[in-house]
């Protein structure tokens, strides 16, 4: 934790009364460790407990008499923030976007991995709105570290109890170590769908929504791999900073993109639904409506990237892909693996319930070069990502 350097934002809980703990470990682990609240949290823990704690001025306000509290660079700043005790109602403006005090405002400009350790009373936690919002915060890329069973400040004893400082301290031990996995290291990841235009109106499309590539991206930028994602029209967004999006449209363009970035790659997963055709010629004005029942269009072959990477691919460099097959899954994927010379190829099968395009879901199995076959079971695709990065950095040559 040597010379980390951690923000903590305290919102209005009962639990506030242990961020002095967490504060007075962190510091003792040698992090470097600053301070934010909402004005509620002052309620709850004094500012100066913890600004003698963790050495620096404690803040809640975003103007102070005619100063005005710089969020931005506290955000930019930050290795990582903690949200401890995060309300019920700090979640859910998080969520929401809201940025009605300096918590709030600092997290909107953050730039670093956040960690949120929700603190409230069973039934609000139980509460469908709370869970939404939760949930939220996950699919934006926020690390949670989940509340436990216990006494609560009701005095009844459920769910919603706040993770202890020792946990929270551990899980934050854990991530950096991890991050460290793939520090220096750069992958290039294709993702979403693309776009095979006809005329000026139309396209030649598929169905793929990027999440699981824009997941994979995350997740190597979470090992601290520098990424450069090449992203077909998606409405994701990688929420790694560490994560450079580069936007594309066509087979071609993405192509071309990953061509000219593959030299300098450690990693390359090909995870995009890329056309495998594209209209011959693209009509410079809208095609209008003919007299005869039929309209041939007439298509090309668009260029294989994976296959390409494949060919140029040099030892010190690990390719993966992906397929999706609706019939004889084993055999096509297998045949991919050989035929584009990947190193891995991740196999879906549109047949497999909550898998596929679209879901927020993946059931997948890895087949090897070396024949090792690993069937995983249906789980969120982030999860999915992260058995990925497992299986890439336990191939990646040394
Ligand atoms: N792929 C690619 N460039 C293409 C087509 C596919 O990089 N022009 C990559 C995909 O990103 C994926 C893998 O190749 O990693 C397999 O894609 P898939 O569409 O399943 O297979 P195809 O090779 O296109 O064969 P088919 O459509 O006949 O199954």
């Amino acid at each position: 934790m040597k010379g980390k350097k951690i923000l903590i934002g305290i919102s209005g809980s009962i639990a506030a009364y242990k961020i002095p703990i967490l504060v007075r470990l962190l510091i003792k682990a040698h992090a470097e460790v600053r301070v934010v609240m909402t004005p509620a949290a002052k309620d709850f823990v004094s500012p100066l407990v913890l600004s003698t704690l963790s050495k620096h001025n404690v803040t809640w306000q975003l103007f102070e008499d005619d100063a005005w509290e710089n969020h931005v660079m506290l955000g930019r700043w930050a290795d990582i923030m903690i949200v401890t005790p995060a309300s019920a109602n700090t979640i859910a403006k998080m969520a929401n976007g809201l940025c009605d005090n300096l918590l709030l405002a600092t997290y909107l400009s953050s730039t670093c991995p956040v960690f949120v350790a929700p603190a409230m009373d069973e039934d609000m936690y139980e509460h469908p709105s709370h869970k939404n919002n939760l949930n939220k915060l996950i699919e934006y890329g926020n690390h949670i570290i989940p509340s436990s069973h216990g006494e609560l400040a009701s005095g009844l004893v459920g769910m919603g109890r706040m993770a202890e400082p020792e946990e929270i301290v551990e899980q934050i031990t854990t991530f950096f170590k991890k991050k460290e996995r793939l520090s220096g290291k750069k992958a290039l990841i294709t993702a979403g769908p693309t776009y095979e235009n006809i005329d000026p109106v139309r396209f030649i499309g598929n169905y793929s929504s990027g999440k699981m590539g824009v997941a994979i991206a995350d997740a190597l930028a979470d090992q601290g791999c520098v990424v450069h994602l090449i992203l077909g029209p998606s409405n994701q967004k990688a929420s790694n900073a560490l994560v450079k999006t580069i936007n594309v449209r066509s087979a071609n363009e993405m192509y071309e993109q990953s061509i000219s970035l593959f030299e300098k790659m450690d990693i390359a997963v090909m995870s995009a639904a890329v056309a495998d055709y594209t209209p011959t010629n693209t009509a410079t004005e809208k095609i209008k409506k003919k007299k005869s029942e039929d309209l041939e269009l007439t298509l090309t072959k668009t260029k294989d990237i994976l296959k390409s990477l494949g060919a140029i691919k040099q030892d010190n460099q690990l390719l993966v892909g992906f397929a999706l097959e609706s019939v004889n899954e084993k055999s096509y994927a297998l045949k991919k693996l050989e035929e584009k010379n990947a190193d891995f190829i991740v196999l879906n099968s549109i047949r497999d319930k909550g898998a596929g395009f679209g879901h927020d879901t993946n059931k997948v199995t890895i087949f090897e070069k070396n024949g090792t076959e690993t069937p995983f079971s249906l789980k969120p695709k982030t999860e999915v990502a992260q058995d990925i990065v497992e299986k890439i950095i336990s191939l990646l040559p040394a």
